[in-house]
């Protein structure tokens, strides 16, 4: 036998090789493409961090749906502008809130779509924190209430899926026990139970209005330091009925999104947050990099390191280029 005996590189000589022995493959309904809705009529804002996302007010949401559904895209999380903000963040729970009637918008318009809803109180309240305070902190067990409260006001609408992300201890077992006994056992809750406070939150933060006023998240958000903790974080959110595990941010948290793969059988979801997003938009921007295949190669890497679902802005792009590249 001549040296080198093996040679990796036979397989990769076509593309139809490479394409037989891929191990990991994106498709268009395994990602969820956010979308934010604020007051008034045919508004359409770019929001100026995230070149290429929009605030949609009301009425401009089922075209927004349909453009989604023809490149595939089956999904959408939402997050609400109210019009005002109050220190319990009333407006997340409200009938008539802004994601309410987002909800039954895009049900009655466009009901092949799936609406799943983000269940948090920061974008709804004066103070910016994801709930509500007892001084200068934030209250967990009143906090929970109302985070239930959102949640069945969004199942009421006609939401498909709810997604608590607040980071509230116990929030899963009350959301879920609210919904059983409004008979709206068959709606899953998609946990948010790993997120980290991170810095990568930025530019939703302007697209949501939703900085906190004062201090910081990390009382409540998890230490990026931290990965064992990951484990409990999510252990407790399984004990406590999540149908789905959310890691959050993605890409530095890949070894995360890894250890959740392995030690659980649920299925496992992985924010590609607005940060993450806004660099490639940048780099790609100023000619420094190839924006379509940095992104291409970044929800891969999401998908290789075990995310089954992905939660992303390029969420649109992405399915265009996988059927302008197949
Ligand atoms: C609300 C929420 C945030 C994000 C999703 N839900 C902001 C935060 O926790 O500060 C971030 C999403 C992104 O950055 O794309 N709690």
């Amino acid at each position: 036998m001549v040296f080198p005996e093996y040679r990796p590189r036979r397989m990769r000589r076509t593309e139809t090789l490479r394409a037989m022995i891929r191990e990991t493959r994106l498709a268009p309904e395994q990602m969820i493409y956010p979308l934010f809705v604020m007051p008034g009529r045919e508004r359409r804002e770019e929001v100026p961090s995230m070149p290429g996302v929009h605030r949609l007010s009301v009425d401009m949401l089922a075209a927004e749906a349909r453009e989604c559904l023809q490149v595939g895209i089956r999904s959408v999380i939402l997050f609400g502008l109210p019009e005002e903000k109050d220190a319990m963040g009333s407006g997340a729970y409200a009938k008539n809130g802004i994601v309410q009637r987002a909800i039954r918008e895009l049900k009655d318009k466009v009901p092949e779509l799936t609406v799943v809803t983000d269940v948090c109180l920061c974008e709804y309240t004066d103070h910016g924190h994801c709930g509500c305070l007892a001084g200068n902190e934030v209250d967990n067990d009143t906090t929970l209430e109302l985070l239930a409260k959102t949640a069945l006001s969004h199942a009421r609408a006609g939401a498909d899926m709810v997604a608590p992300s607040d980071m509230m201890d116990g929030r899963v077992s009350e959301i879920r026990t609210t919904l059983d006994e409004n008979s709206f056992h068959m709606i899953p809750i998609m946990s948010y139970a790993v997120k980290y406070a991170s810095a990568f939150y930025g530019p939703f933060r302007d697209a949501a209005d939703c900085a906190p006023q004062f201090g910081d998240r990390r009382s409540y958000q998890m230490d990026p330091a931290n990965s064992r903790e990951a484990l409990r974080e999510a252990t407790l959110d399984v004990d406590e009925g999540a149908d789905i595990l959310m890691v959050k941010p993605a890409v530095a948290y890949l070894d995360i999104i890894s250890r959740l793969r392995d030690e659980f059988d649920l299925p496992v979801a992985a924010y590609h947050v607005s940060g993450e997003y806004a660099m490639i938009k940048a780099a790609a921007e100023k000619g420094w990099i190839d924006g379509d295949r940095v992104m291409a190669e970044t929800l891969l890497s999401i998908r290789r390191a075990g995310a089954d679902i992905i939660l992303t802005y390029f969420a649109k792009d992405m399915a265009r280029f996988l059927a302008d590249n197949t």
